[in-house]
């Protein structure tokens, strides 16, 4: 039996504030998401979507309850152990891309597997480009490309090392409805070409309802959408 990609169990987060009660991001929240599944999670802004997000990438620990990413507690691993795991298992995408704008498009792509030593990945660096579209783009500034395509490098870039997990915090969030569309569909069928896990959250109706399963998140609270 395989463990599920991402497990909370009675999961706080509770940031302590200088001259406030401290504020409580998360409350109780268990989640099991079995290896293979899409996630929509939806909710307000400051609701504790990012905070649930960082806290399935192993970024950042809980104040209260139990993390388990593939099976793994990540609060038992050491620094170096827990970085290691992130970086071959685990790919982010956010809603600004955070690509390095004066790197070209390959060279973002490359990144992870540059930062890993590696040295043959220049082969898949191509084929993903491929994949979205963007071959013909590899040699070109990042900063040039458009919003959309510009996600579309951050998706080959979080993809490169074959991660089991894929974490997108409002992917769309940043683009117009059809760029959004595009991509939501692209991470979709790539989570789903590789039996990828993706959790992604969204402010949008229609992308939500494009994932297996829908959560919903209320001041902290997770509920089943
Ligand atoms: N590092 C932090 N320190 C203190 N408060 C934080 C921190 N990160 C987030 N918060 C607070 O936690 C709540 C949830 O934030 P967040 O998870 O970013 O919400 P969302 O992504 O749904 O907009 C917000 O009230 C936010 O201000
Ligand atoms: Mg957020």
């Amino acid at each position: 039996m395989s463990p599920p990609a991402v497990l909370f169990e009675g999961v706080s987060k509770i940031y302590p504030r200088p001259d406030a009660e401290p504020l409580r991001a998360l409350r109780d929240v268990s989640l099991r998401v079995p290896q293979g599944r899409s996630v929509a999670i939806t909710g307000r802004s400051g609701s504790g979507k990012s905070t649930l997000l960082h806290l399935a990438a192993g970024i950042d620990e809980p104040s209260e309850g139990r993390v388990e990413i593939l099976g793994a507690d990540l609060g038992r691993l050491n620094d170096a152990e827990r970085t290691l795991r992130r970086r071959d298992q685990i790919g982010l995408i956010f809603q600004f891309f955070h690509l390095l704008p004066h790197l070209s498009v390959g060279d973002n792509v490359a990144l992870p597997a540059m930062i890993a030593g590696e040295r043959d990945y220049g082969g898949r660096v191509l084929e993903l480009l491929e994949r979205v579209g963007l071959a013909d783009r590899a040699r070109e500034r990042v900063d040039r490309l458009s919003g959309g395509e510009m996600q579309r490098v951050a998706i080959c870039r979080a993809l490169l090392r074959g991660p089991e997990l894929l974490l997108a915090d409002e992917p769309t969030g940043n683009l117009d409805d059809r760029n959004g569309q595009r991509v939501m569909e692209l991470l979709l069928e790539l989570a789903a070409e590789g039996q990828r896990t993706l959790i992604f959250v969204t402010h949008s109706e229609e992308m939500a309802a494009m994932a297996d399963t829908r959560l919903a998140i209320h001041s902290g609270v997770l509920e089943p959408s």
